[in-house]
């Protein structure tokens, strides 16, 4: 099997819950090349985790800790960059990742984001008491944002191979 060199990053944004992690993984494994998750390094670099950084010291820190941490990614080269769902909400750190990068939104509906969130308590941005409808709000909220990439694929079947087939073919 002959491996795809990739020169450009791949970038992939998208609301939590969307499988950016497991396609990810699986597309670094397919490639053979490095993956990076930003939240991953937030906590690799504070120490903790995201819900604890948000706990501690709020928001504003943790997007200024996730914004450097997207300034250092973005300036590799044919890696595969995991997003946290909130990076797009910086005009600048898309505008980086665009530089060296090609920009996937896997885009999965608000229902199918909850049922695939529902109970887990790592995310505090749906601890509320209404996890359902704060999705939705989210979701639509950012839609716009997400929009931006330079391609949008379905997300919402539970089988990862379709979001990567469409990747492998636009790299
Ligand atoms: C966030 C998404 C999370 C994490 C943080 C904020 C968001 O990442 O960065 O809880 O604002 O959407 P995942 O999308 O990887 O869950």
């Amino acid at each position: 099997m002959t491996i795809k060199r990739i020169t450009k990053n791949i970038v992939l944004i998208g609301l939590m819950g969307s499988g950016k992690t497991m396609i990810s993984r699986a597309l670094a494994k397919r490639l053979r090349v490095e993956r990076f998750s930003t939240d991953e390094q937030v906590e690799l670099k504070e120490k903790c985790s995201v819900a604890e950084i948000v706990a501690a010291k709020g928001w504003p820190y943790f997007r200024e800790v996730e914004r450097e941490i997207v300034k250092t990614l973005a300036s590799k080269k044919g890696v595969i960059i995991d997003c946290g769902g909130g990076v797009v909400l910086d005009a600048e750190n898309f505008d980086i990742l665009r530089k060296n990068g090609i920009i996937f939104h896997l885009d999965a509906n608000p229902e199918v984001l909850y049922q695939r969130l529902k109970g887990d308590q790592s995310r505090p941005l749906i601890s509320g008491p209404t996890p359902k409808a704060r999705i939705k709000e989210i979701y639509e909220e950012r839609l716009p944002l997400y929009n931006q990439a330079d391609f949008t694929l379905d997300a919402s079947d539970p089988s990862i191979e379709g979001p990567i087939v469409e990747i492998l073919k636009k790299v």
